[in-house]
This record gives C-alpha cells, sequence and structure tokens, in this order.
C-alpha cells in the first residue's frame, strides 16, 4: 500500500512539544490515535520523517527492549540516538540535574529516561525545553503500556466498547502494573489486578485509575489470582522482584506462592484470552514455561510492538512531517 499523506490527528497534534511522563499524561483519544498510528507505522501504510533529530537516552537501569526499540525506532524515522548513560557523562560524577537537562536541551531533541525515582524524571523534566519521556522508573513503565494495548487491540480489534473488555495482571503491584491501570482506564479496558497482600499497587494510583474509568470500565485490586483472572482476555504478569529490589528476591518468592500465571490460572479465563508478559521473564517463577511458549503467548508480539507505538509517539512528540 502506498504511504498516507495525511498528517496525525487533531488529538495528537496537541502532544508535540510535551513529556511523556505518566499513562495519565495521555487522554484516551490521544491513546487510540497513537496506537492507530503505531499500527500504520507497522503495516507500512505511512512514514514520518525526523531527519536531523538527535534522541538522548538516559538509562539509569539496565534495559534490552527499551533501549534497542528507541534506538531502532528513530533509525527508522531517519533521525538518531546517542547514548548518555550516566556512567559516561558528567551525571555519574555528580552534575545536577538542572544544568544537565539544560545542555542537553540545547544538543538534542528529546530525551527517553530510564531511572529509579519518578521524581527525577520530573525534575529532569522541568528543567529540559525538550520532550523528555519515561522510559520505566519505579512508578511507571508507560511506553510498555501502550504496546500492550495495542497488542490487545491486534488480539481483539481496535473497536470494543467500553467495558467490554478485561485485562488481568497477576503478581507484584508495580511500575508496570501502575501504567496498565492507568492506560487501561483510559481505553475503557476493565483492570483487574490480583497480587498477594502486602504487594498491591499504590492506592493513589489506583485511586487516579477509578477516577479515569469513570463509569466506562471496572477498576479492581483483589489477592486471590482465580479471582483477577476468571473470564479475563488478556492475562498479564512481571517479575516478582523489579529492578532495584533483588536483596528482597527470597521473600518476594515466598510471598508470591500461588501466583504464578501457569495452565490453571490461563484454564480460568476467557477461551480467546492472550497472555502478556513486559519480559524479561523468569520462567517457573511468575509464569510457567507451558504458558509463556503456549499458543496464547503473545509476548514477542508485545515485545515487537514496543518499536511501533515508540516510532508513533517519537513522531508525534517531534512533530515530524508525515510523507
Ligand atoms: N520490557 C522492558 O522494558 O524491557 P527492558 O528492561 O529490556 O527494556
Ligand atoms: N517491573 C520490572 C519491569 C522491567 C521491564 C522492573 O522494573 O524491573
Amino acid at each position: 500500500m502506498s504511504p498516507q499523506l495525511a498528517s496525525p490527528g487533531p488529538s495528537l497534534a496537541t502532544l508535540r512539544g510535551h513529556d511523556l511522563l505518566s499513562s495519565a499524561d495521555l487522554s484516551g483519544e490521544q491513546i487510540r490515535a497513537l496506537l492507530q498510528l503505531a499500527s500504520e507505522l507497522k503495516r507500512g501504510e505511512r512514514r514520518v520523517d525526523l531527519q536531523g533529530k538527535t534522541l538522548g537516552l538516559i538509562f539509569t537501569k539496565a534495559s534490552t527492549r527499551t533501549r534497542v526499540s528507541f534506538t531502532v525506532a528513530m533509525a527508522r524515522l531517519g533521525g538518531q540516538t546517542m547514548d548518555l548513560n550516566p556512567s559516561l557523562t558528567q551525571v555519574g560524577r555528580g552534575e545536577p540535574v538542572a544544568d544537565t537537562a539544560r545542555v542537553l536541551s540545547r544538543y538534542v531533541d528529546a530525551l527517553a529516561i530510564r531511572t529509579f525515582a519518578q521524581q527525577e524524571l520530573e525534575e529532569y523534566a522541568h528543567w529540559a525545553a525538550i520532550p523528555v519521556i519515561n522510559a520505566l522508573t519505579d512508578l511507571e513503565h508507560p511506553c510498555q503500556a501502550l504496546a500492550d494495548f495495542l497488542t490487545v487491540q491486534e488480539a481483539f480489534g481496535a473497536s470494543a466498547g467500553p467495558g467490554d473488555l478485561t485485562l488481568a495482571y497477576v503478581g507484584d503491584g508495580n511500575n508496570v502494573a501502575h501504567s496498565l491501570l492507568l492506560t487501561g482506564a483510559l481505553l475503557g479496558v476493565n483492570v483487574r489486578i490480583g497480587a498477594p497482600a502486602g504487594y498491591e499497587p499504590d492506592p493513589a494510583v489506583v485511586d487516579r485509575a477509578s477516577a479515569l474509568a469513570g463509569n466506562s470500565c471496572t477498576i479492581e485490586v483483589t489477592h486471590d489470582p482465580v479471582v483477577a483472572v476468571r473470564g479475563a482476555h488478556a492475562l498479564y504478569t512481571d517479575v516478582w522482584a523489579s529492578m532495584g529490589q533483588e536483596e528482597e528476591k527470597a521473600q518476594r518468592e515466598a510471598a508470591f506462592q500461588g501466583f504464578c500465571l501457569d495452565e490453571a490460572l490461563l484454564a480460568e479465563a476467557d477461551a480467546r484470552a492472550i497472555v502478556l508478559h513486559c519480559l524479561p521473564a523468569h520462567r517457573g517463577e511468575e509464569i510457567s514455561a507451558g504458558v509463556i511458549e503456549g499458543s496464547a503467548s503473545r509476548v514477542f508480539d508485545q515485545a515487537e510492538n514496543r518499536l511501533h507505538v515508540q516510532q508513533a509517539l517519537l513522531a508525534v512528540l517531534l512533530g515530524g512531517p508525515t510523507l
């Protein structure tokens, strides 16, 4: 199919120059338009030109998917990426965020930042004159949630009505769970979190998701994984110990017994249910080898979709002309 000539719709045009710090920075309409643009980019129906633009990557934590997908996304759009790993820059020697953000704003066109504290990300955004993208913090992982819901749409169609679909997340109420709650609420997808006591999502995020959901869908938290997954259309899990929680690994393994996304839990879901995991995965811990490798699993499509949604996001935040 030949490339379309149309520009992104009005809801996306307003995002030019903006940050993406939280999943709640987008409206439901903007998320739907971003997923549509991502699908068109994926199918080769749309091209965007970011020639001459540079994305800086400031990653304080390890990454395979996010680092590579942002780098390839920029390359496919005609731009380039610069690795600003703190150990390679003066950031690692304590140069203040306020100075770093203002200097980098004179060189690069956007920053994708992976770090621990959401507050540090917000400080970069405060001082930077260019778009700042959350590439994962301890609080949220918004780019991941965009790819996840694109994968859900690919399985169940983009025209499902409010409350028609349910995504069940089983495990730690962490950064990934938070962004799923907020993005699901904005899209009108019911989100159920099944987490052990003491590992529920942040109540402030749950309240925000409930407020965003309004009457369009339901937001629920339960301590029973079977209740969480019953009849759900997408089953999701993530590691029990996130980056920075390595010392809690043994304690968490004990607390999460019964929360492995295995064949028994999958059998409780809708017959068409798909299985998602942001990866990296630990087979035999939060997910069984049979389920992650089974016919319901979409984890590699999901990982691929990081590339397409981030291409759409960069195209929109940097406002490149469509070809
Ligand atoms: N899912 C995800 O963000 O993976 P990486 O940590 O490899 O970037
Ligand atoms: N919750 C995980 C996600 C990794 C992509 C972590 O923060 O380590």
